[in-house]
């Protein structure tokens, strides 16, 4: 078994044209996923960092939604012009939460609570 550093899951959801909610995917999240596993791949962190599409996470008005674990970061409006940002501020542990570079797009997760929803 192989445990990364951090896992990064791309919603990759499209829904039909005109949906009111719109997609990722229609913002261009299939690019940004593949710039992204290339760019991971191409510094060599793929042994840290796993770059994986999703289904969606439920923040499309915000897309592209990218969700960063175990940081519990959530980022929305990523485009394929922040691949390189990304990827230097997964380098560390909570880097995209404290990129300047990110700062007006890091989603607000509500904080465990340890209870059921
Ligand atoms: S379609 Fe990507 S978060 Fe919903």
């Amino acid at each position: 078994m192989i445990v990364r550093a951090r896992y990064v899951w791309v919603c990759t959801n499209r829904r039909p044209d005109g949906h009111p909610r719109g997609s990722c995917a229609e913002k261009g999240a299939e690019g940004l996923l593949t710039q992204l596993k290339t760019r991971v791949a191409a510094e060599g962190l793929a042994k840290e960092i796993r770059v994986m599409a999703s289904g969606c996470i439920d923040t499309c008005e915000e897309g592209c939604s990218v969700a960063i674990f175990p940081d519990g970061t959530l980022v929305g409006k990523v485009t394929e012009a922040d691949v390189a940002p990304l990827v230097e501020a997964l380098k560390v542990a909570r880097g995209v939460a404290d990129a300047a570079h990110f700062a007006d797009r890091v989603i607000a997760l509500p904080e465990p609570s340890g209870e059921g929803a």
